[in-house]
């Protein structure tokens, strides 16, 4: 019996229709999900969302630096991003004396807004399929080296023109392995400005102990603003002549909060997922990649924490690095936890079973797909051997500041050393290094990174094939007893790079021979160079038969499960995800809910723990229960954060969630534990979207923070309860993980929602 009723459930479902798995392309939004959308709650057009003619949601929506989502909420530029996506803008103006992460910051006008060098917002004026383009004249037999040249000279060319002479940012991406290929044109906005920001002790409340877990209290949220020229062109950076820049789009901030079953879509930048990884690529990640990241974070960690704890000076400088650093540690250990734990490796061997099994049925797929499963085993028996020592590389060598400070160095080094270089190229060379050096020195302390290295190193030395280890490691070996914390001590006492005015000296006038009686520089130019030389080249030879191995085994995937459709895996372009406010079960017994208050807040509360320290006047409010127009009415409490269903991933960060009339009701910032092999598998049951609830970022800005006026800039809107199926229609099934008391209790809610719902 329960099998024909999911048997006929399976068969009425539209293929689109599956759970809420999928990054999806904008442009297709009309073809593949606007229906399937409808159903859901949403009450837009398909060309409200996603149009290039006229103003939409994509307008409003702009990618932030390279690595984080930001959407503007005025029609003055204001832009709202998470506070770890703004974390480096806001340390680069913290000071001992001034310190913004502790203290947070709201500038009472615009005229003290604070710039900030590098930073830019991309926002996309248009996208288009140009696999056909790409394609042209790729045949068949073509040798693989061949189509790949032929390939990238069209991406090129097809780049090139689209930029129109520099207006805009452009690039063309492969899709699915590349079996597809899309443009996507972008113009950039260079000056933005930091206008707001919560102390740490909201924004990243919790910390390292919360991070990519639930149940979540973090106030991830901070505030730029977009400026442009008096015609609302863009400029390449911050310009005094500037004034705000008014945006095609922004999102009206809804108050009405969010409850289960409530339709959300986020629009957003999501970096990178894998989700077409083979099983054996799995394999070497969980073998081999992630724990020898996870031990040289650990120690990497470990060493600066001490420092951050010496001083304020030291803290602030290296905030930003530890975060990043220990964000992907976490994320390291819990999909690893998660592969085992939910078994991903054998449902990827499962499902290429059935692949294999799929093309020996039918010769024509023999011959089309036949090589492909065969040719990855190859291509990942043969990176498995070079594998640690490029893990090693990045994470170790590289993984001290000095090192990778040298490495950028070896452009300059291979023109002082080339009797024919142009002396203008060489001063050019050197010029570009000043930029870098300064933002190097801002935050370096050398005395940590020399503790960083001896360790680093060490591990280098031991945990990477000797048969695979530059000349260096033998010198270590034979002249400081292989000990690289003695090798250390040398290179810091003798090196010009860990000095700024001595770097400042060298730039100015550049030898081959300073770099070249340089330790640091030597030992950093000695390992890459190595690298370079000796394990790339035999890597992109497996790489080059895997890429053609992954395409054909993603078409074939895509061949055996017809009837899905599949969005393509993240790629840092701009993509659509929607779903739903939904609660979870994490374990066996374990039923979360889906809104967090600021009650946790003061459960989490303790004093003695920084990650858990609470500003007073914030214990004060909530305890005082000043929430203003900012209460959830069905708790009567301060909202903090709460769960969607959408498919997001890292670069996400800061990204709009959206209620089904186009409001915002928050702001995208994480993912969950259970979830954390989210990147290479979507587990509809266990993926969730942490967001924090935009009713307590206005509080933060407004009653804690005393910025009434950025508030003010937004429209604030009251539309009545937010559309969607509602927690008790079939499509959410977490009432039946519930106790048959919260049942009735929800039951009762959902009668008053739907009563509601047909009001309006
Ligand atoms: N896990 C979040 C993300 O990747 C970042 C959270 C930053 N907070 C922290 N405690 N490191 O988007």
């Amino acid at each position: 019996m329960l099998k024909k009723i999911s048997l006929l459930l399976a068969l009425l479902l539209p293929a689109a229709a599956r759970a809420d798995e999928g990054m999806w392309l904008p442009m297709f939004v009309k073809r593949l999900n606007h229906a399937d959308m409808q159903k859901k709650g949403l009450k837009l057009t398909a060309e409200e969302i996603y149009d290039v003619n006229h103003a939409s949601l994509k307008d409003a929506v702009g990618q932030l630096g390279g690595f984080c989502t930001a959407e503007f909420v005025s029609s003055q530029g204001l832009l709202l991003t998470n506070h770890h996506c703004g974390y480096g803008a806001i340390q680069s103006h913290s000071t001992p004396q001034d310190d913004l992460l502790k203290n947070g910051f709201y500038a009472p006008t615009p005229a003290q807004e604070l710039k900030n060098e590098d930073l830019f917002l991309d926002v996309l004026v248009r996208m288009e399929d140009m696999t056909a383009k790409v394609m042209d004249g790729v045949m068949p037999g073509m040798a693989e080296a061949d189509r790949t040249a032929l390939v990238a000279k069209h991406q090129k060319e097809l780049t090139d023109a689209a930029k129109e002479n520099g207006k805009y940012v452009a690039y063309v991406r492969d899709f699915f392995g590349g079996n597809e290929f899309y443009l996507f044109v972008y113009q950039r906005y260079g000056d933005v400005r930091l206008v707001g920001a919560p102390p740490e002790s909201i924004g990243k409340f919790g910390g390292d102990t919360d991070n990519w877990m639930w149940p979540r209290h973090t106030g991830d949220f901070s505030m730029f603003r977009v400026y442009a020229d008096k015609n609302n062109e863009p400029t390449k950076g911050y310009d005094a002549a500037n004034v705000p820049f008014r945006p095609k789009k922004f999102l009206p901030v809804s108050l009405n909060g969010v409850n289960e079953g409530d339709f959300a879509m986020i629009f957003g930048f999501p970096g990178r997922t894998q989700r077409f990884l083979p099983a054996a690529g799995l394999q070497l990640m969980l073998d081999q990649s992630h724990p020898a990241r996870i031990k040289l974070r650990d120690t990497r960690l470990k060493i600066w924490k001490e420092s951050m704890d010496q001083n304020a000076g030291l803290r602030i400088k290296y905030a930003s690095k530890y975060a990043s650093i220990a964000n992907y540690w976490k994320y390291f250990i819990g999909q690893s936890e998660g592969m085992k734990r939910l078994k991903t490796i054998e449902t990827k061997q499962a499902e290429e079973a059935r692949l294999a099994k799929w093309i020996a049925a039918d010769p024509k797929r023999q011959a089309e797909y036949g090589e492909a499963l065969p040719a990855i085993q190859t291509a990942y028996d043969g990176l498995r051997q070079y594998n640690l020592s490029s893990v090693y590389l990045a994470e170790a060598a590289l993984g001290n500041e000095i090192t990778a400070f040298a490495v950028r160095m070896v452009p300059l080094y291979k023109l002082l050393k080339d009797p024919k270089a142009d002396p203008a190229a060489v001063k050019k060379a050197a010029d570009d290094l000043r930029g870098p050096a300064a933002a190097f020195f801002k935050d370096y302390d050398a005395n940590t990174d020399k503790k960083v290295y001896g360790a680093l190193m060490q591990l280098y030395a031991q945990n990477t094939p000797k048969d695979q280890q530059a000349a260096v490691f033998r010198t270590v070996d034979s002249q400081y007893g292989g000990s690289w914390s003695k090798y250390a001590d040398y290179v810091f006492s003798k090196t010009f790079l860990a000095s700024q005015t001595q770097t400042e000296a060298f730039l100015n006038a550049p030898t081959a021979a300073a770099l070249d009686a340089d330790p640091a520089f030597v030992t950093a130019n000695g390992i890459y160079g190595d690298y370079q030389q000796n394990i790339l080249p035999k890597q992109t030879a497996f790489q080059a038969s895997l890429g053609r191995a992954n395409r054909l085994y993603v078409a074939g995937i895509r061949g055996l499960n017809a009837t899905k459709v599949y969005s393509p895996d993240a790629n840092s372009t701009i993509r659509l995800s929607y779903g739903a406010v939904k609660a979870y079960a994490g374990r066996d017994a374990v039923q979360y809910d889906y809104l967090t208050t600021a009650q946790g807040i003061l459960e989490k509360e303790d004093a003695s723990v920084a990650e858990f320290n609470v500003p007073a006047k914030e214990l004060a409010l909530i305890k005082a229960k000043d929430f203003g127009r900012y209460v959830d009415k069905r708790t009567g409490q301060l909202p903090v954060a709460f769960l969607t269903t959408n498919d997001i991933t890292g670069g996400n960060s800061g990204s709009p969630v959206i209620n089904g009339r186009g409001e915002l009701l928050g702001l995208a910032f994480d993912g969950n534990w259970e979830a954390m092999t989210g990147d290479l598998v979507y587990d509809a049951g266990l993926k969730r979207t942490i967001c924090v609830d935009i009713r307590y970022v206005l509080w933060c800005i407004d009653k804690l923070g005393g910025a009434p006026q950025l508030v003010a800039e937004m429209q604030v809107v009251s539309n009545g309860p937010n559309p969607g199926v509602g927690a008790g229609s079939k499509a959410t099934s977490s009432a039946e993980t519930l106790n048959p008391g919260d049942k009735m209790k929800l039951r009762t809610e959902q009668g008053g929602k739907v009563k509601m719902k047909k009001k309006a």
